[in-house]
């Protein structure tokens, strides 16, 4: 899709990887840019840089994602690209992570996003054009092993991407799901206090945010369903659907070798 001139909606705008994309489609010559996130002073500091909207939401509730909808819809038309970046980490460890952190989880980084596209998809249908992107991780093709609540969710924004561009492709709805690795944000701060999370996370380098808007800018260009900003995912994926026993073997050795390493 031709960014130029789109009304652009980007969540968790405030910072990090939302912000990058924010500022980047802004300079690509989007016609009105949302930032929007659940701190209000972080949303108002990106959008009066680059002449957009903030709007303050809260992307756990259903209602938080359809006033954001009304508001930006209200401000500049019918939202021509929505990127459901906001993400938690969802804590460290297994099964034993309380169920209030799942729940915060689910909602963030799963249900806003289907929140959005239920909102979103009727509109764009009877337009025969529209863009719903999702941020997912690698974590949600490959997996992130210091998190069982983050690889599980985001294993289900990627199904959820996946599912949506089935569906609604022929409609002429685009999709789009950003899977990075390591991206120097605050939210890889907390993943590395884990060694083999942190080995994990940093084995394809760690890029910045404007990095993952350069994919992203690229990727929306090429309509792309997998926007990958760390090429070795791919090859991980594939050696993962050709012989994952290898692959589980690998990430053993990975996990057995940090923790040995960091004792
Ligand atoms: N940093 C990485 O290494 C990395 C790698 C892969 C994927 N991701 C994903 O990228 C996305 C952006 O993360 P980031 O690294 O920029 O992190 P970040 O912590 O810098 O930014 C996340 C933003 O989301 C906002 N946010 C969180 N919960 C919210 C809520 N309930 N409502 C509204 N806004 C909320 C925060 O205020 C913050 O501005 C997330 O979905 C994350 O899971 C990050």
């Amino acid at each position: 899709m031709e960014l130029s001139g789109r009304h652009v909606v980007v969540t968790g705008g405030g910072g990090g990887i939302g912000g990058a994309l924010a500022r980047r489609l802004s300079q690509e010559g989007a016609g009105a840019v949302v930032v929007a996130d659940r701190d209000p002073a972080a949303a108002e500091a990106v959008a009066s840089e680059i002449g957009g909207l903030a709007v303050q939401f809260d992307a756990a509730r259903e209602s938080g994602v359809q006033a954001l909808i009304a508001q930006a819809t209200e401000a500049s038309g019918p939202i021509d690209i929505f990127i459901s970046n906001a993400g938690v980490p969802g804590g460290m460890g297994g099964p034993e992570t309380p169920d209030e952190t799942w729940q915060e989880a689910w909602q963030v980084n799963v249900m806003a996003h289907v929140w959005a596209a239920r909102a979103l998809l009727p509109a764009m249908v009877d337009r025969g054009e529209g863009y719903l992107i999702n941020t997912a991780s690698a974590a949600g093709l490959l997996t992130q092993v210091s998190s069982l609540v983050y690889s599980v969710t985001k294993h289900a924004a990627v199904s959820l991407a996946e599912w949506l561009a089935i569906e609604y492709g022929d409609a002429g709805v685009r999709v789009s799901c950003i899977c990075p690795q390591g991206v120097r944000t605050p939210m890889l701060e907390l993943a590395m206090d884990e060694p083999a999370g942190a080995a994990a996370l940093t084995a394809g380098g760690v890029i910045e945010p404007e990095d993952v808007a350069e994919a992203v800018v690229r990727g929306i260009a090429d309509e792309r369903l997998l926007i990958l900003p760390h090429e070795e995912v791919a090859r991980h994926m594939a050696l993962k659907g050709s012989d994952p026993e290898r692959w589980i073997a690998g990430m053993r050795r990975l996990v057995r070798n940090a923790r040995a390493g960091a004792a």
